[in-house]
């Protein structure tokens, strides 16, 4: 699925012209990446699903739902079948903590607090360039809170806890 969504953006581009920039692609999602990687190799599967789960695909979600009212016809086309998949992913991730909330809930408390300040310092890095296509860096901070808020509320968080979590180093920036 994430190879079609991978397809459809290519196509995005083409239309618009424009080269994408893989070197900063890599550079850009590498702290996550590489936070993956750790959590992997020590089978932390909690924080596993943390970042990719609930961390990227609520990132890719609020990106997509900011980007929706200003792209241009093709890609908004395309970017409003790629948002159903990913909140579908989203909710596979939600599903399983859900599932294993009380075993999960020190781990998730402690991966939240070393992945969310990496969020806010992506959207800062790309929050420029989002500015030049008409997407406010305040939108999309918002937007992020939502869906990760919510995920966080599916799973089992008290509003208490939610609020204290999704706004985790967001001071900072
Ligand atoms: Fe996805």
């Amino acid at each position: 699925m994430e190879n079609r969504h991978k397809k459809g953006f290519e196509a995005c581009g083409r239309n618009l012209s424009v080269t994408p920039d893989l070197e900063f692609a890599r550079e850009f999602f590498s702290e996550l990446h590489n936070n993956f990687q750790v959590a992997a190799a020590e089978g932390k599967i909690v924080t596993c699903l943390l970042i990719q789960s609930l961390i990227i695909e609520c990132f890719a979600i609020s990106a997509y739902n900011i980007y929706i009212p200003v792209a241009d016809d093709f890609a908004r086309k395309i970017t409003e079948g790629v948002v159903k998949d990913e909140y579908m992913h989203l909710n596979y991730g939600e599903e399983w903590l859900k599932a294993n909330f009380e075993a999960s809930k020190a781990e998730l408390e402690e991966a939240n607090k070393a992945n969310l300040p990496l969020v806010w310092k992506m959207l800062n890095q790309v929050a420029d360039d989002a500015n030049v296509l008409g997407m406010e860096r305040e939108a999309l901070v918002e937007d992020f809170m939502i869906q990760y808020g919510e995920a966080l509320t599916n799973i089992g968080f008290t509003t208490r806890d939610v609020m204290r979590m999704s706004a985790h180093g967001l001071a900072a920036v």
